[in-house]
């Protein structure tokens, strides 16, 4: 199955990815994951992602295309995937459009993740990921059974940068901008399914794997 997963910072995404993966072992391919483990190894590509994520701000669409790109087109694809925070503008829609046609696949479900913007504050400045395994957690809506401390592995919890108050306020701005066009882009081509991103996370995983039980039936 070939996935998007869509959705405002904080409507989700991370979490419901980790659980879809898990359950229909397909690749998660994260570009801000990517773009992060760039800036942690220091490259040129992290170098250049990080003066844009610092201000919340999207990265150039000619960088994150080209990144995208040579990721589907790895063996471990040939399955499916999950791409979650790719395409976020209707140039990388198309752009994702046209890598589909090369690689001679489509697109199953664009699977939109729905939530106020009011919510996303409070889960963004709550978020805490673990160091060693990525895992999310929130220190109010899903806490680590021990405070500071990775449930899956024990690692060490830490804030994301780009999560400080100021930040996620101009990231909220700069995605609700965008997303309008690239849902109605997907609505036209009838892909889109809409969740409700406001309830418990594992009713929102409930009613993704129901859609997708559709596909793997
Ligand atoms: P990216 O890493 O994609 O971040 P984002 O879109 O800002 O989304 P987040 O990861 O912040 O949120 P999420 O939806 O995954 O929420 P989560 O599951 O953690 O991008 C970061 C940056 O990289 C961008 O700003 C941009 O600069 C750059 N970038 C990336 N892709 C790009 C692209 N294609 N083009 C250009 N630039 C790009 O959940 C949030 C919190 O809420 C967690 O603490 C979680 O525990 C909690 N939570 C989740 N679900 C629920 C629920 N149902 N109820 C209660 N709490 C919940």
């Amino acid at each position: 199955m070939n996935l998007v997963l869509m959705g405002l910072p904080g409507a989700g995404k991370g979490t419901q990815a980790e659980k879809i993966v898990e359950k229909y072992e397909i690749p998660h391919i994260s570009t801000g994951d990517m773009f992060r483990a760039a800036m942690k190894e220091g490259t040129e590509l992290g170098l250049k992602a990080k003066s844009y994520m610092d201000k919340g701000e999207l990265v150039p669409d000619e960088v994150t295309i080209g990144i995208v790109r040579e990721r589907l087109s790895k063996d471990d694809c040939k399955k499916g995937f999950l791409l979650d925070g790719f395409p976020r503008t209707v140039a990388q829609a198309e752009a994702l459009e046209s890598i589909m046609s090369d690689l001679g696949k489509k697109i199953d479900y664009v699977i939109n993740i729905d939530v106020d913007k009011d919510l996303l504050l409070e889960r963004l400045t709550g978020r805490r990921i673990c160091k060693s395994c990525g895992s999310t957690y929130h220190l109010v809506f899903n806490p680590p059974k021990v405070a500071g401390k990775c449930d899956r592995c024990g690692g060490e919890l830490y804030q994301r940068a780009d999560d400080n108050a100021e930040t996620v306020q101009n990231r909220l701005d700069v995605n609700l901008k965008q997303a309008k066009p690239l849902l109605d882009f997907y609505g036209e081509k009838g892909y889109l399914k809409n969740i409700d991103g406001t309830q418990e996370i594992n009713k929102v995983f409930e009613d993704i794997d129901q859609l997708l039980g559709k596909l793997a039936d």
